[in-house]
């Protein structure tokens, strides 16, 4: 065996060891396991764990055996010679629901999450090139709602739209104006910007009735009068006249890639948008051609997402199936077709993954 090969064949073990690690946090994550381990704060037994999880000790024992050889978890030696595990507080920092825009424990759940959703339907994609309904992935508005509680509850309000626009924006959201969240969405960001600027008024638009009516009812719940939320396919918007110049910022949130007709939905927004008004579209920084994406620090992790959901769902009704890694050059050129001439690329500190989209129309 070269030297090629031997550094090859131990890469082969750690892919293989690193996706059952994942398999088995995300297992621990939903169950709180790491909260468990965090709140305990010192090593405890297979049976204080499951004392303190309320979960079964042999299955216990068994994940247990998965964090330890691992190194999620340390093991000293605990009363009477049974091993006793510790989650490093270093450790806990990226794992555990008070960790927010910190915990990456949350994503261990996404490749699972997609794989027992979507494995049967993607592989046949392989032959025949069709797309995957929404209707395959009924747990993902729940997941992507836990994301962007992680995401949004921290950084929505507080970095990303004061930095917007030199903090003009932040002004006129004090003063009063209209906004649209174009695939809002559970409504989580939403709510949160109608919760944050009292005096302007907030639509958030999905094609996807539930999420829809889980955003309405939170709006409902928390007495939110200035957020409302309708169902309606983005591709359709340009031909609705009760939409014309309704908006003065409309923000789309990770929405427009894995549409299957993302073109059409740009020039909704040109429609929605009142003269001398923004739209800010946030979607994944990436180049559109592989080659550009080598050093890319999760490139593998965010092209497995796009295979397992964002591109075969924007494939459907023969779509354009752009995926999440269409890329900046994609993106751009996609925005100048639809009508945007003024557009601004800007990186935002707070969020290194993505990329901001400020597109003006003039007044
Ligand atoms: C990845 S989720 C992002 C949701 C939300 N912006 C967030 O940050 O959590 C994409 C959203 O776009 C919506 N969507 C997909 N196609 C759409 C279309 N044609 N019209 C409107 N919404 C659409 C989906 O239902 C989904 O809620």
């Amino acid at each position: 065996m070269n030297d090629k090969m031997d550094a090859f064949s131990k890469k082969m073990a750690d892919i293989l060891n690193h996706g059952a690690l994942n398999l088995a946090m995300a297992l621990g994550y939903r169950h709180r396991l790491f909260d468990v381990l965090e709140d305990l704060g010192r090593p405890a037994t297979v049976s204080e764990i499951a004392g303190a999880s309320g979960l079964n000790a042999r299955y216990l024992r068994e994940w247990l055996g998965v964090m330890a050889t691992g190194r999620i978890v340390e093991i000293s030696p605990g009363p009477d010679g049974e091993e006793a595990y510790l989650l490093p507080p270093d450790h806990a920092a990226f794992l555990t629901r008070k960790a927010g825009r910190d915990d990456l424990g949350v994503y261990t759940q996404e490749i699972p999450l997609l794989a027992s959703s979507a494995l049967e339907p993607v592989d046949r994609g392989f032959k025949t090139g069709e797309g995957v309904p929404f209707a395959c992935y009924p747990d993902f508005q729940r997941f992507m709602a836990e994301l962007a509680n992680a995401g949004h509850r921290h950084l929505l309000v507080e970095r990303f739209i004061p930095a917007v626009d030199k903090g003009r924006l932040q002004e006129r959201l004090e003063e009063g104006i209209r906004v649209c969240d174009l695939g809002c969405g559970e409504g989580v960001a939403l709510n949160l910007m109608a919760r944050a600027f009292p005096r302007s008024r907030f639509v958030g638009i999905d094609i996807d009735e539930q999420a829809v009516e889980t955003g309405r009812a939170e709006a409902r719940e928390t007495g939110l009068e200035n957020a409302e939320f309708r169902v309606v396919d983005a591709a359709g918007i340009e031909g609705m006249e009760e939409l014309t110049d309704r908006f003065d910022w409309v923000w789309a949130f990770d929405a427009v890639h894995d549409q299957t007709r993302p073109l059409e939905a740009h020039r909704g927004v040109r429609h929605m948008l009142a003269p001398g008004g923004m739209f800010s579209m946030v979607d994944i920084d990436a180049a559109s051609d592989h080659a550009g994406n080598l050093d890319h620090p999760m490139g593998p992790f965010l092209y497995t997402v796009s295979l397992m959901h964002c591109m075969p769902v924007g494939l459907n009704d023969g779509g354009m199936g752009l995926g999440m890694m269409w890329g900046r050059e994609r993106a751009e050129a996609l925005l100048r077709e639809a009508g945007f001439e003024e557009i601004e690329m800007e990186e935002m500190a707070h969020d290194p993954f993505n990329l901001h989209f400020l597109c003006r129309v003039r007044e």
